[in-house]
């Protein structure tokens, strides 16, 4: 399994990770176990959830699948989203900061967070309260790299820029909405992050399943897949989108690979890109999803991969 730079950090991940909002709602403790084992044994070492997956349904399933294996991989979580009823159970706060990562540490039976994320922009605190909490927390042991998620590039620079100032840790990497049907990210974020060595972590890699060529025109979703009910995966099923999936599994097939591999190897020729973290609800999924990690796309196929997505 290839391995990057978390951005400028110094700690490697595999470029195939995995996401685990689905654990709990849709794979029980064995299915983690399993997805978690099978992970290790093919290199895969960065795992990202976070507290409000299934309200802490995520962590919990993952702290016990990484019991005796906690130090073989690199864990990433979020704070931020509402947890509770309370007026602090949300946000960007020291004060639900500090809370959210001891239940998050409980949760996950670790002592510490290797990449501690937040989750969203807070328009309610100040982002230096936020950074300073954050700085703290790597001070104190209990987190080891921070990162953003979904934040607009001028948000992303004013916090790194204070943090620079004040000599606190920064964001290393940002975890933001990209794939090869959704590319505002290509406008600000990529570009300051390319210049910057801020590692970009793409969600919703696989646009919930569609860019695995699992769903076509014309035909039900297949039975137990997230595109039966989900309003956002359906909402990729138009015909322009069916389209350009077909032309880009033939530009796959015609190289002897599947749609799933095109999806997570294009993402991985992009600029900035640290690792994919492709969800999973079955291990059969993880075992074809790692293979992407195997191809890596030459500056001219990633090129002519992106005129058939501009070709829209
Ligand atoms: N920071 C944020 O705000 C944010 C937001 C969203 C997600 N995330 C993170 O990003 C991760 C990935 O996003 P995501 O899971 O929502 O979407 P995704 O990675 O685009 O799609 C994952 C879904 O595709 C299907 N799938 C995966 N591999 C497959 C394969 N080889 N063959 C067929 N189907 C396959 C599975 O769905 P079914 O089996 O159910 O069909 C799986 O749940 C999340 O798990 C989470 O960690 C972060």
């Amino acid at each position: 399994m290839q391995t990057r730079q978390l951005g400028r950090s110094g700690v490697r991940v595999s470029v195939i990770g995995i996401g685990t909002n689905r654990f709990g709602k849709k794979v029980d403790q064995a299915g983690v176990n399993t997805i978690i084992d099978t992970a290790l044994d093919l290199g895969v070492n960065f795992i990202d959830t976070a507290d409000v997956y299934g309200t802490g349904q995520s962590e919990e399933l993952l702290g016990v699948a990484l019991g005796g294996k906690r130090d073989r991989v690199v864990l990433a979580t979020k704070v931020y989203m509402e947890m509770g009823d309370g007026p602090n159970d949300r946000g960007a706060s020291r004060y639900h900061i500090m809370n959210g990562l001891e239940d998050s540490l409980r949760r996950l039976q670790t002592d510490h967070i290797d990449l501690y994320q937040i989750h969203r922009w807070d328009a309610d605190t100040p982002i230096e309260e936020t950074m300073r909490t954050l700085d703290d927390l790597v001070s104190a042991g209990k987190v080891r790299y921070i990162g953003a998620s979904a934040f607009a590039a001028w948000q992303l620079t004013k916090a790194n820029l204070l943090a620079e100032f004040h000599h606190w840790e920064p964001f290393v990497t940002i975890q933001s909405h990209y794939n090869m049907l959704e590319r505002h990210l290509e406008h600000e974020v990529i570009p300051y992050c390319a210049e910057h060595g801020v590692g970009v972590i793409p969600y919703f890699p696989l646009a919930g399943g569609f860019l695995t060529g699992k769903y076509r025109e014309g035909q039900p979703a297949p039975a137990g897949s997230r595109g039966e009910d989900n309003a956002r995966v359906q909402g990729y099923m138009t015909p322009q989108n069916y389209a350009i999936l077909e032309n880009l599994i033939a530009w796959a097939e015609a190289r002897d690979h599947i749609m799933v591999d095109l999806a997570q190897a294009w993402l991985l020729a992009q600029p900035a890109m640290a690792s994919v973290i492709s969800g999973v609800t079955r291990v059969e999924q993880l075992q074809q999803n790692v293979k992407a990690a195997e191809w890596s796309l030459t500056p001219e196929e990633a090129a002519e991969v992106t005129a058939i997505l501009d070709a829209k």
